[in-house]
């Protein structure tokens, strides 16, 4: 068990629970499994897989990942509830190495306002659950919800029962992003002083972003002695997000003079992985954002570019290829063959897709190529995960607009649902609205619009555009993505996209005082 002297830094990916929790980030069980996967080859320690009694569609996700994805512990989360930690024992049973992460509130107000319990009861709770869970594994985790603002006596006291309960890793998150630098850093070295069994667990940090310091903060308290850092993909989360993964490696990585840690982090598979978190989630990358941002590694002013050419160290810290991002991305065009097209898809990290999939995704890209004089890489993701829709009650077939300033703008526009085809014609306030009144028109809905978003693939005027929207209804808010060298076409594809997950995501229930 790695300790506070050993400098080895558990990576634990809650991209898949937290980071799924946030509003609209939602995604199908094919997408947590590509997800699952991305993590697993990024070497991930710990992948926190969902939350089991959430749904059902939880319980299968965490059920599948851990039957199919092997190489990191699966975990599922579960609060001080019998209910909840069967259920999470049940979902993790094939995995081959599996933890169950129980939490509770321990801060007064959320004690009182939340929970409505008394601390000794929450106190209680804290060692009937992980005493629970430690009948279906060794490997218990347990949170200290709103662990950051909790009162240090207390926080002490459910700390040392956790452990003496066989809690093996205890987390001490800092849930409404609220916390410091040094005021983190000397939390741990509170714990570390006055929790006389703490030597029994692996101390662990989970920051929010809302003050946009989680990433200082994770490793301000891993400097102070915590060995795990709970963190996700394009720090995705509710709110700010959650600290980010690809920030906390990379700051590691790079300044391993100031922070001397390690991690198991294969960094080449950091690109993949947030670029098909971003893609599953509709969650688009800021392109200043550090790490994986479009302009993270761009030199565009004069003396900058002059600087670089001679040294590119005068002003890149990190290697574009250490993070899995290649110098040229530029890949082909109408001429290349299967063969290349194979060998680029294994090199973007698509290593499980089976023959039918190449073979479709290999005809639309000769369509694009046939469109687009330059295929980069980025448009050989967008076009990979367009082929990846499951569970299609809805499907897109054919579309004509009109469109211009004498109208009206029409949309004449035909899809299939569940199979049946339908057509309408429309006008509308533009060619985009117009195509969304068909839509409506074919399957008559009242969720509303929440987001519309259009973005350039690529550069040029023949680049693919990628459409987000995010639609709200039935309490749930789904996003749809959808890129095409046409825009209103991409427009119309999102938008059934979303469509069809708000169908299969009302399917769903979510318990009470779910966990931020
Ligand atoms: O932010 C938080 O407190 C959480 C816990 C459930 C770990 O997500
Ligand atoms: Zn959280």
């Amino acid at each position: 068990m790695a300790s506070a002297n050993d400098n080895r830094v558990i990576i634990f990916d809650t991209t898949l629970r937290d980071g799924e929790q946030s509003p609209g980030a939602s995604m199908t069980l094919d997408e947590k499994l590509r997800v699952a996967h991305a993590l697993a080859e990024l070497k991930v320690d710990v992948i926190e897989a969902g939350f089991a009694i959430a749904s059902n569609g939880d319980f299968q996700s965490v059920h599948e990942i851990a039957k199919q994805v092997k190489g990191p512990t699966i975990c599922s989360l579960a609060r001080a509830a019998k209910g909840d930690i069967e259920r999470a024992a049940e979902a993790l049973e094939p995995a081959e190495n599996k933890r169950i992460h129980t939490f509770i509130s321990t801060s007064p107000l959320h004690m009182k306002y939340k929970l409505q319990m008394e601390p000794e009861r929450v106190l209680e709770k804290v060692i009937e659950s992980v005493t629970l869970a430690r009948k279906f594994t060794d490997d218990v985790e347990w949170s200290a919800e709103d662990g950051s603002r909790t009162e240090h006596d207390f926080l002490c006291r459910c700390v040392e029962a956790a452990i003496d309960a066989g809690a093996t890793t205890i987390n001490i998150p800092d849930t409404v992003g609220y916390t410091t630098p040094t005021e983190y850093a000397e939390l741990m070295t509170m714990l570390f002083n006055r929790v006389p069994n703490i030597d029994k667990a692996i101390l662990s940090v989970h920051c929010h972003n809302d003050l946009g310091m989680a990433v200082a903060n994770s490793i301000s308290a891993v400097n102070a002695g915590a060995r795990q850092i709970e963190c996700t993909i394009n720090g995705l989360g509710e709110r700010a997000g959650n600290a980010a993964l690809e920030e906390i490696v990379m700051a590691i990585n790079t300044r391993n003079d100031a922070f001397p840690f390690t991690t198991g982090i294969d960094t080449t598979k950091i690109m993949n992985a947030s670029r098909l978190v971003s893609a599953v989630s509709g969650f688009v990358v800021q392109p200043n954002k550090a790490i994986v941002g479009a302009n993270a590694f761009a030199h565009e002013s004069g003396i900058h570019q002059d600087g670089f050419l001679k040294n590119s160290e005068t002003y890149e810290i990190m290697k574009p290829e250490s993070i899995g991002l290649n110098k040229s991305s530029l890949v082909m065009g109408k001429h290349s063959g299967r063969h290349a097209f194979k060998e680029k898809l294994k090199e973007l990290g698509f290593t499980d897709l089976g023959d039918n999939a190449i073979e479709d995704a290999f005809a639309r890209f000769k369509d694009l190529a046939d469109k687009k004089k330059e295929v980069y890489d980025d448009d050989i993701v967008a076009l990979i995960d367009d082929g990846m829709r499951d569970n299609e009650h809805i499907k897109f077939v054919g579309l004509t607009v009109t469109c211009g300033s004498k109208g009206p703008q029409t949309a004449e526009l035909e899809l299939t649902v569940d199979g049946e085809t339908r057509t309408a014609k429309t006008t509308g306030d533009g060619p985009i609205d117009a195509t969304f009144n068909a839509i409506k028109e074919i399957y008559p809905h009242d969720w509303r619009l929440k987001l519309y978003q259009v973005h350039a693939v690529t550069e040029g005027t023949d680049a693919q555009g990628t459409v987000t929207v995010k639609l709200d209804g039935e309490d749930r808010t789904v996003v749809g993505n959808a890129s095409d060298t046409d825009t209103v076409v991409a427009s119309c594809l999102a938008y059934v996209t979303a469509v069809n997950k708000l169908i299969e995501k009302s399917k769903k229930t979510a318990p009470d005082a779910m966990a931020s």
